[in-house]
């Protein structure tokens, strides 16, 4: 997953069901998400001022959901980035492999909820910025 671009990455609308006592909004395998969800995790309590992510993935698909508050998400492909605000629950933010991405500005009280692809392995990790670029320029680190 070296050839990626950021141009592979969308801001998806979720459904969003209104109720007079409140929303919800629905997630579902292979069907609002185009791969099968086996982790779900959320950042939250990030201190003003803080930045997350800051590496990229080798095989990880994630979409990743403002449920709280609003922060940003930077996408690099090693040519082009491209910004996100999120800040909307309804909304969803589709990352495929080899993207570098830093997230940051978050708001207070924040909830960053992010469903993956795989269960977590650090070995996907891309943790350094010159190898993300030797990674997307060759293949090899
Ligand atoms: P990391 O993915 O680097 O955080 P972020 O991108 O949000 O800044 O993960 C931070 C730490 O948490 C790292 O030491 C690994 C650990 N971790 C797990 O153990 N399991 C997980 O599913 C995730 C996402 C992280």
């Amino acid at each position: 997953m070296i050839k990626t671009t950021v141009y592979d990455c969308s801001l998806i609308e979720l459904s969003k069901h209104h109720h007079e006592k409140g929303n919800i909004t629905v997630v579902e395998n292979n069907f609002t998400v185009p791969f099968g969800i086996q982790r779900t995790y959320y950042l939250y309590d990030i201190p003003g001022g803080e930045s997350r992510g800051g590496h990229a993935h080798r095989e990880l698909h994630q979409l990743i959901i403002a449920a709280s508050g609003s922060f940003s998400v930077t996408l690099d492909d090693g040519n082009v980035k491209r910004t996100f605000m999120l800040n909307r629950p309804y909304q969803g933010l589709l990352i495929v492999p080899g993207i570098w991405r830093t997230l940051d500005d978050f708001s207070s009280g924040a909830v960053c909820l992010v469903l993956a692809s795989k269960k977590y392995d650090e070995l996907d990790y891309i943790r350094n910025y010159q190898e993300f670029i030797v990674y997307k320029n060759n293949g090899i680190e």
